[in-house]
């Protein structure tokens, strides 16, 4: 598996591609088909997600030995004081369960470390079966949140987080 550091708008088009075939399966039985295209046409579009990159978060995709892209993630550093967010971990369906999600995450710790941070945490939908694999990797939930979107909608998530051992 390589990790490319995503910069500029060919990067991105390909996030919003794996994000069209992630998201369906991912959320399709927690949120309705309505709110699912409201999310991707409001957090998925090149501008938003060059608008992020210009406030921090820092994007990798993955690349398998077949040279296919099979997911991406995305932090930021101090995010709160000394705490890297996990912003997106998102892996193709048909490679969920391989280990790039593990992968993703020492990925991103490495960096946080390096950068001298104390905690990475994350929001998950309540619903989200990943939570299993957030508490594997050692994240504890420790709040609720539910987060306004606009149209009506909102994100019911819990915070997750876990400390990094230096
Ligand atoms: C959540 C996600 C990023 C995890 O990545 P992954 O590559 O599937 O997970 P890994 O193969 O690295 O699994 C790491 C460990 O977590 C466990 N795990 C992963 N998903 C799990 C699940 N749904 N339930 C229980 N355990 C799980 C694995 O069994 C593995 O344990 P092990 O190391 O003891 O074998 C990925 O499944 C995904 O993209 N899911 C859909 C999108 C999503 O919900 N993203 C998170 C948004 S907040």
């Amino acid at each position: 598996m390589k990790f490319i550091s995503v910069t500029t708008a060919d990067g991105l088009k390909i996030i919003i591609n794996l994000t069209k075939k992630i998201w369906p399966v991912a959320y399709g039985k927690i949120l309705t088909m309505a709110q699912l295209d409201y999310m991707i046409d409001k957090f998925y579009n090149e501008t938003a997600l060059l608008e992020l990159i210009d406030k921090g978060h820092v994007f990798y995709l993955a690349q398998d030995d077949n040279n296919n892209y099979v997911g991406f993630v995305s932090y930021e550093l101090n995010s709160e004081p000394n705490k890297t967010k996990i912003h997106k971990i998102y892996v193709l369906p048909e490679t969920q369960g391989t280990g790039l999600g593990r992968q993703f995450f020492e990925l991103v710790k490495e960096k946080a470390i390096e950068n001298h941070q104390k905690a990475i945490f994350l929001n998950v939908n309540k619903y989200n079966n990943a939570i299993h694999f957030y508490t594997k990797l050692g994240f504890t939930k420790v709040k609720d949140e539910v987060i306004d979107i606009g149209n009506g909608y909102v994100m019911d998530d819990y915070v997750m987080e876990v400390d990094i051992l230096q």
